[in-house]
């Protein structure tokens, strides 16, 4: 399984803080928020992973994430020369993805509890895509996905005026082998887009598709507007400071995932500047080396 994280985008919702750099290089709380849904691909036992930014800031995303191989991973970066939708993903990283499949999950999505959802959906090895099911307030905004009473997915529309459901389809999308193929054939929408729900709907069609509903238990926040970066910023400071445990460190995922030894996840994390970061990661290698 291959990961990507589409972290380009205009951010125009952000603007003007956005004018100069993108905002998955902004900070949320401690870290910059590509970390957390780097963190959520990594947790979810993925190693080789595609970062898909804009032209004029693929070179800071180098200088923060590197090629990764110190934390036994393996990061490659693509430019999106525009933003031209979320499906494009899949054509720019025809190559990387080749004839594998793969997990798209997007640079300003954050997901934090149990992850079992997103894992069991890696772990099934039935054809076909995997999408997730999250109940909103404003629905509208997203994809919106359409069930019968049994539960079967009737439709999925995008950002519709009158939604037919409160289950919005967050950022987090598992496919199968056919995914370049798929996306290589669609068309861009009227609003110039190559939509993520027209590929899903490619799935639909094929009755390849499975909605995963998320429990209550889970939070997926979006960090798309400044009222949904202070809140998300709150959120992860309030958990952060009552457990003592981090959201979205990489360092941490990488090693609970067994990618790094604790010899060289102590080298790397060695290098590191005397800050809260540092030490709360020597504090998780005592941990795991303790088997807590
Ligand atoms: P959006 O929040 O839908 O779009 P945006 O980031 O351009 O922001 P705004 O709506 O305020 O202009 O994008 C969701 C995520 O997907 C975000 O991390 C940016 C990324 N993205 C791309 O990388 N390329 C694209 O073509 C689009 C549409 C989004």
């Amino acid at each position: 399984m291959k990961g990507i994280v589409l972290a380009g985008g205009s951010g125009s919702r952000l603007f003007p803080i956005s004018k100069v750099y993108s905002k998955q290089l902004m900070y949320l709380y401690n870290k910059p928020m590509i970390y957390y849904p780097l963190s959520t691909l990594i947790l979810g036992g993925i190693r080789e992973i595609l970062i898909i930014t804009t032209p004029q800031d693929a070179d800071s995303f180098k200088t923060l994430l590197g090629d990764g191989r110190s934390m036994g991973l393996n990061f490659q970066y693509a430019v999106q020369p525009k933003p031209e939708g979320l499906a494009q993903a899949f054509t720019i990283g025809k190559d990387f993805v080749g004839k594998d499949a793969a997990t798209l999950i997007l640079g300003d999505n954050l997901f934090y509890g149990n992850l079992d959802f997103f894992k069991n959906a890696l772990s099934s090895h039935a054809v076909g895509a995997k999408i997730f099911g999250y109940v909103v307030h404003d629905p509208e905004r997203y994809g919106v996905v359409e069930f019968d009473n049994k539960g079967k997915v009737l439709s999925i529309e995008e950002k519709p005026v009158k939604p037919r459901s409160d289950y919005a389809v967050p950022g987090l999308y598992v496919y199968d082998e056919s995914v370049v193929e798929r996306a290589s054939a669609l068309k861009p929408s009227a609003r110039g887009e190559y939509e993520i729900t027209d590929l899903n709907r490619s799935y639909l069609k094929d009755g390849l598709l499975t909605v995963q509903k998320i429990g209550r238990g889970v939070a997926w926040l979006d960090t798309g507007t400044p009222h949904a970066l202070l809140e998300a910023n709150n959120f992860i400071g309030s958990v952060e400071q009552r457990q003592g445990l981090m959201i979205g460190s990489i360092e941490e995922a990488a090693l609970r995932s067994g990618f790094v030894s604790a010899e060289d996840f102590m080298t790397v994390i060695n290098t590191y500047p005397k800050c809260d970061y540092t030490t709360y990661l020597r504090r998780i290698h005592h941990d795991v080396i303790a088997g807590k």
